[in-house]
């Protein structure tokens, strides 16, 4: 069912700070930063040749990621990010091998622009594992 990995989230407190690391210190090529209000986070994307990083920093209040930090202070890996091909067939097969789909269970659209829905992590090897549809 998944396909390629899409993309690693590590959420941070610091964007600037992650920019200089992984530009700088690891010579990566770095997007600049891209306010995402509805998901309550700005984005950085880190383009490698076979995958991407992204850098989410917490926007605004009750951020969906200020939780992590609290318990992560130096930010952390977040989310993995998987393609599939078609969301909502790999949606239904998951439901029924029952793994629980987080929210309303309806897929939304990521930043991207692609739609994607979160897997509970107790499901997944304690790991936040996102979907999108490529
Ligand atoms: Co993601």
């Amino acid at each position: 069912m998944i396909g390629r990995l899409n993309h690693v989230a590590i959420a941070v407190r610091d964007l600037e700070g992650a920019v200089a690391t992984y530009r700088d210190t690891l010579g990566a090529e770095v997007s600049a930063p891209q306010a995402e209000p509805d998901h309550g986070v700005t984005v950085v994307f880190v383009t490698l040749p076979n995958t991407k990083i992204e850098f989410l920093e917490p926007l605004g209040e009750g951020s969906p990621i200020d939780k992590f930090l609290e318990k992560n202070p130096n930010g952390g890996i977040h989310h993995v990010c998987y393609e599939v091909d078609d969301i909502i067939a790999a949606r239904d097969q998951l439901k029924a091998a029952g793994a629980r789909v987080l929210g309303d269970g309806e897929p939304k659209i990521g930043a991207h622009g692609k739609p994607v829905l979160f897997l509970h992590p107790k499901d997944f090897l304690g790991t936040l594992t996102e979907l999108e549809q490529a």
